[in-house]
């Protein structure tokens, strides 16, 4: 069955439903290849009676239509293009029954009902109900839910739904049923429903109003062991979402079920979360710190959906940052608490400046809410959830933390229930705050990355600082012509000795926000007794990118001394910055490559501090990202930014080697291996040592004691974080010793599915000469399959999005492997094959040559006759 293509669609042209669905009782009768639904749909016009009812319905077989359960016949409807349309309906209310078959064995593409590992689980969100059963799949539709689930006794003993369990019982013929009712009305992309054979973890949780809410977290039998980790995350969420926000569960039961096979981290259907395992399943052998904080933030991000994106969801999904950007706002602050707060700042303002900023100068650039889309799936992005995140963020500095909680109230207060748009909830901050934010507001319609450009002059006699800041936003597809931007612009102050001077901030004394909403403006700030060393745009305040010509003595200053952590941290990258960028210019000016002696010395203090969080050390002892540096240059240079930075590694790993190694032996422990985070930030930390102690120079040179050390971490670590360190320390470092590890860990872990992601991934992200060849070989070998995303991810995207010096290669060799994969994966999993892409759509970023090499493969698989949606819509960006 072909899907209809589908054409741009605007969200100036929202209408509401001609009508609302008030209840659904679905009864779906599970089968491998042939599922039938049976749904009844409790229909009342939304204004004007008379009207045609217009259901979604996509890879279904229609079997039967019944109004007022009489059976239509062939003229009152018609099923065409994905859509059921209903004619000469009462003007009352009325009941719609669609009778519909599915094949759920035959869903690679993971979106509606499938089976992972043999059990049967769904994914609705964004459009996919539409493929089990035909019903108006908008947000704005809002149902109670009541669904059988009807399934062979022995494949599937359990059988769930969103909801409370109502009614269970046999049906004499090997099978069973089970009907969970679902008393929040809500959207059918909070539909889900899962079965197959699985066992449970249970534990509870005591609401502040003393609720008993049972927890369960559905696993394959082989996994029962590796969930205590996330049942121990969901209980601090669900007491964190209380303590901070106010907010309580709602029901009596919170299920989660993890499935190996999902196209995202994580889904929050109401009451039954379904997971990729990848986000559930943990033991220290099988799990980094990494995977452990990841698990902690998913689960935290899907349970506070139950608030933002449930209760109160989106009217539609140009709206889709209401829930996504204020979720993973409250899922940073979460995770802040749990962790370090700067720590977590800095690992997100990075996510922002290494791939939003790049998304953003792109040929999918969009705004927070795009204003329009092929393809809703493509939109799930950096921008809807990680910059909606800052804009939260930046409302949250604005208004003051009571504020925005007030602000937060009155959002719950005024829209439990409802489906709303991004304006409701700044008009519930604007309520709070009692000032409009109309000006604010340009964040949601406004795409591209501002960049401000900052003087700042020191007038002794009349002790004042003053500030000169402008802002400059690049066109972008929805306009040309940007208007200024309203932004919050943390500033502190600091002396020659680096102590901070008092600039009368509300919150401290030593910081103050300005407020910048001219594309130009001046700032005065008076009584500064000193020529004072500028700490601009602390805590990473708003998503914009800063030029301002600050000295190296001012930058050691602040990487020294600076109040504020994020500004600390990001003076470091500052200098580190100019040092790579100078030696870039003098590699690809063919010049030997220097190691500049006040690099090394910021390092050598780094590693001699015992007073700052290792965490925190562990992330400024690295060196800004190779898609920071590149997003720097005019034109980027992939192998001469790999080139430098690799060779800067093996310098300081040289110059520094005493240093390093006694840090890295003092770090060492033989207490066994818990999470926490002062644990996991010791291991970073001499992590981090271990990677300079092993990177070998441009010529592959590693002196063999060294490679030793990491080999014998591998050999000996208890733990994942330690032995997946070390061996990709190795793995990069020499090819011989690297192959002979990874055949080990591939020998040892292979049953694991979340392991063999990690091998994959130690093939794809190496950075030694001929990986091209073995990624391809891994494309047909048994541990992979192009059927399940984590594989895919792990091997292809590595390869394509994480490997620039290798997948750039001169010869395009990489650019015609990663189409031939696109256009394999578009015909199993479109929305994977789309996100496959993104490395392709930057072609405009790179020298002619490569230019031409990637728009012949994007024009390649432009030019096949049959294209998913999702793919069509990148390319045709891209090319455009
Ligand atoms: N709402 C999910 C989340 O944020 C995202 C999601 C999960 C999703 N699975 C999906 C989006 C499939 C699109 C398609 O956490
Ligand atoms: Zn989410």
């Amino acid at each position: 069955m072909v899907t209809a293509i589908k054409k741009e669609i605007f969200l100036k042209d929202y209408t509401p439903p001609a009508y609302l669905v008030d209840r659904i009782d679905l009864r779906v009768e599970l089968d491998p290849q042939a599922t039938r639904v049976r749904a009844t749909l409790s229909c009342r016009a939304n204004g004007q009676t008379g009207q045609p009812l217009v259901l979604n319905g996509k890879r279904l077989e229609l079997v039967r239509v019944e109004v007022d359960e009489t059976e239509l016949t062939s003229d009152r409807y018609s099923f065409a293009d994905d859509l059921l349309i209903i004619l000469g309906l009462p003007g009352r209310p009325f009941t719609v029954t669609v009778e519909t078959v599915i094949n759920p064995a035959g869903n690679t593409a993971l979106e509606g009902l499938y089976l992972s590992s043999g059990n049967y689980c769904t994914q609705c969100e964004a459009e996919g109900f539409r493929a089990i059963t035909c019903f108006p799949d908008r947000p704005d539709v809002m149902s109670v839910f009541t669904t059988t689930v009807v399934g062979d006794k022995t494949a599937c003993p359990v059988l769930l739904a969103n909801g409370n369990l109502v009614d269970s019982g046999d049906l004499g013929d090997g099978r069973h049923y089970a009907t969970w009712h679902d008393p929040f009305p809500k959207p059918c992309y909070l539909f889900a429903l899962v079965a197959g054979n699985l066992v449970h973890i249970r534990d509870s949780f005591t609401t502040r109003s003393s609720r008993i809410v049972d927890l369960r977290i559905y696993v394959e039998e082989r996994n029962q062991d590796k969930c205590g980790h996330a049942m121990r995350a969901l209980q601090k969420a669900m007491r964190w979402d209380e303590e901070r926000f106010g907010r309580e569960y709602d029901l009596d039961t919170f299920m989660i079920v993890a499935v190996d096979d999902f196209n995202m981290g994580a889904m929050e259907n109401k009451g039954l979360n379904v997971f990729n395992s990848k986000y559930v399943l943990a033991l220290p052998e099988t799990a980094t710190d990494v995977d452990y904080e990841g698990i902690e933030g998913v689960i935290a991000h899907e349970y506070f959906h139950n608030w933002t994106g449930n209760r109160i969801t989106c009217r539609d999904w140009f709206q889709l940052s209401l829930k996504e950007g204020l979720t993973v706002f409250r899922d940073q602050e979460f995770t802040a608490d749990m962790i370090s707060r700067p720590v977590k700042r800095i690992q997100d303002a990075n996510i922002i400046r290494s791939f939003q900023f790049r998304e953003d100068a792109g040929p999918m650039a969009h705004p927070v809410r795009p204003p329009s889309f092929v393809e809703i799936n493509n939109f799930y992005t950096l921008t809807v959830y990680n910059k909606g995140a800052e804009v939260i963020r930046m409302l949250y500095t604005l208004l003051g933390p009571q504020t925005f909680r007030r602000g937060m109230d009155i959002y719950f207060e005024r829209h439990d229930g409802q489906a709303v748009t991004c304006d409701d909830f700044v008009a519930a901050m604007e309520a709070a705050w009692g000032r409009e934010l109309d000006q604010f507001k340009r964040w949601y319609s406004q795409a591209g990355t501002p960049e401000l450009t900052v003087e700042a002059t020191y007038d002794p006699a009349a002790r004042h600082l003053v500030l000169e800041v402008a802002q400059n936003c690049p066109p972008t597809r929805e306009a040309a012509e940007k208007e200024p931007f309203y932004m919050p612009l943390a500033v502190g102050l600091l002396d020659e000795t680096g102590r901070s001077l008092p600039i009368g901030g509300a919150v401290d004394s030593a910081t103050r926000t300005l407020i910048l909403s001219e594309r130009s403006q001046r700032f005065v700030l008076d009584e500064i007794p000193t020529k004072p060393t500028v700490s601009f745009l602390r805590n990473f305040s708003a998503p914009v990118k800063v030029v301002f010509a600050q000295s190296d003595e001012e930058l050691s200053r602040l990487m020294a001394h600076d109040t504020d952590p994020f500004n600390r941290w990001d003076a470091g990258q500052q200098l580190g910055l100019r040092y790579l960028l100078a030696q870039i210019d003098r590699f690809q000016n063919g010049d030997a490559i220097e190691l500049d002696q006040r690099l090394v010395h910021g390092l050598r203090n780094l590693l001699a501090d015992d007073d700052s969080d290792p965490a925190f050390l562990a992330m400024a002892l690295l060196l800004p990202t190779e898609n920071w540096i590149g997003q720097q240059m005019t034109t980027i240079d992939p192998v001469a930014v790999f080139s430098v930075r690799q060779q800067f590694r093996a310098l300081i790993g040289r110059a520094l080697c005493a240093e390093l190694q006694t840090r890295y032996h003092r770090l060492s422990s033989d207490a066994p291996y818990r999470y926490t985070a002062a644990d996991a930030g010791r291991r970073a930390l001499r992590n981090g040592c271990l990677a300079y102690l092993l990177a070998p120079d441009l010529s592959g040179l590693l002196d063999p004691e060294l490679l030793a050390l990491g080999v014998q971490q591998y050999r000996t670590g208890d733990n994942m974080t330690d032995r997946l360190a070390a061996l990709t320390y190795v793995v990069n470092a020499d090819l011989d010793t690297g192959t002979e590890l990874l055949t080990d860990f591939h020998a040892q872990w292979r049953h694991d599915p979340l392991v063999v992601d990690k091998w994959l991934i130690l093939h794809a992200g190496c950075t030694l000469p001929g990986t091209l060849d073995r990624v391809r070989g891994l494309t047909v070998h048994p541990s992979f399959t192009h059927k399940n995303p984590n594989k895919v991810r792990s091997l292809i995207a590595t390869f394509c999005a994480t490997n620039h010096s290798q997948f750039h290669a001169a010869d395009g060799a990489g650019y015609v492997f990663l189409a031939d994969q696109v256009i394999l994966l578009d015909t199993l999993n479109p929305q994977i094959a789309a996100r496959m892409l993104a490395p392709l759509t930057q072609w405009r970023r790179y020298d002619a040559d490569r230019q031409v090499l990637i728009r012949e493969q994007l024009t390649r698989i432009g030019g096949l006759p049959s294209l998913s949606n999702d793919v069509r819509e990148v390319v045709e960006k891209s090319l455009a």
